[in-house]
């Protein structure tokens, strides 16, 4: 693990982060939460780096890391409960996602998967992986972001799409700096007005509302209609014989286009 030369196009981030800059990594998740056990990480420590040998995903999953693509994770200690913190995933998804439509060609091209998926053209470009840690009985987050830039995996559950593939070349840095000042904005709002205006700008962009779907989790896939977004991040879906059920987590597929919604 070194550390990557200032010289090598670092970004330029707004006060509130501190940024660790690594070349390689296991993980950024894990290299924060080893930080946070060792107390030299706090609210807005940045860990960022060019590759990962053990990129992790939701739900016990792989995530792919050659270098090229943006491997980020963000340590926030907010001083919420965490139900409300899982609102921060949706607040990281936005600013993706509206760093991602600035750079690129075209209109309605990034869409929002539940929970916190970013879709260009359909297809996955990021994902997020928010986890709490508890340190000193003091509570804090671990945010993960993983970007595709220049490559993206094939054989996942679902669709992929790299951001070069999308018709736009971007440094990691660069996308880092966009994606961080848009953050920290989202952030700010979170923190001054609550969920609502976060939740509306995700139903903005969100894919497959009032649509059937099918969402896995472990050991039970539930089949019914994504009928809203509820007021703590949590899906809830209309089951055809057992009325309205409220799902935290979980995998989300659609049996029609998204361009339906
Ligand atoms: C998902 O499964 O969709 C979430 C993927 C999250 C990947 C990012 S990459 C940076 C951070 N470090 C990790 O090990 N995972 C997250």
């Amino acid at each position: 693990m070194t550390l990557a030369a200032k010289s090598s196009g670092a970004p330029d981030l707004p006060g509130f982060f501190r940024l660790v800059a690594l070349d390689s990594i296991d993980s950024t998740n894990d290299e924060a939460r080893r930080r946070l056990a060792a107390g030299t990480a706090g609210d807005g420590t940045l860990i960022w780096a060019a590759e990962q040998t053990a990129g992790r995903g939701r739900r016990g999953r792989r995530w792919s890391s050659p270098r090229g693509n943006l491997y980020l994770s963000l340590v926030l200690q907010p001083g919420c409960g965490a139900a409300q913190a899982a609102q921060l995933g949706f607040c990281a998804a936005v600013a993706l996602a509206e760093s991602l439509a600035a750079a690129l060609p075209g209109e309605g091209r990034v869409r929002l998967k539940w929970p916190n998926d970013v879709l260009v053209d359909g297809a996955k470009i990021s994902g997020i992986l928010l986890e709490a840690v508890s340190s000193g009985g003091c509570g804090a987050l671990v945010l993960g972001v993983g970007v595709n830039i220049d490559r993206r995996p094939d054989g996942t559950l679902y669709p992929t799409i790299s951001l070069r593939e999308a018709g736009v070349a971007m440094t990691p840095a660069a996308l880092l700096q966009r994606f961080a000042t848009g953050f920290l904005a989202w952030y700010e709002t979170w923190r001054d007005r609550g969920f609502a205006p976060v939740r509306a700008a995700w139903l903005d962009r969100a894919v497959g509302l009032g649509l059937p779907v099918e969402v896995r989790l472990d050991g039970e896939t539930l089949r019914g209609r994504f009928a809203a977004l509820d007021e703590s991040g949590a899906l809830a879906l209309d089951l055809p014989e057992a009325g309205r059920r409220l799902v935290a987590a979980g995998d989300v597929f659609f049996p029609q286009p998204h361009a339906a919604t």
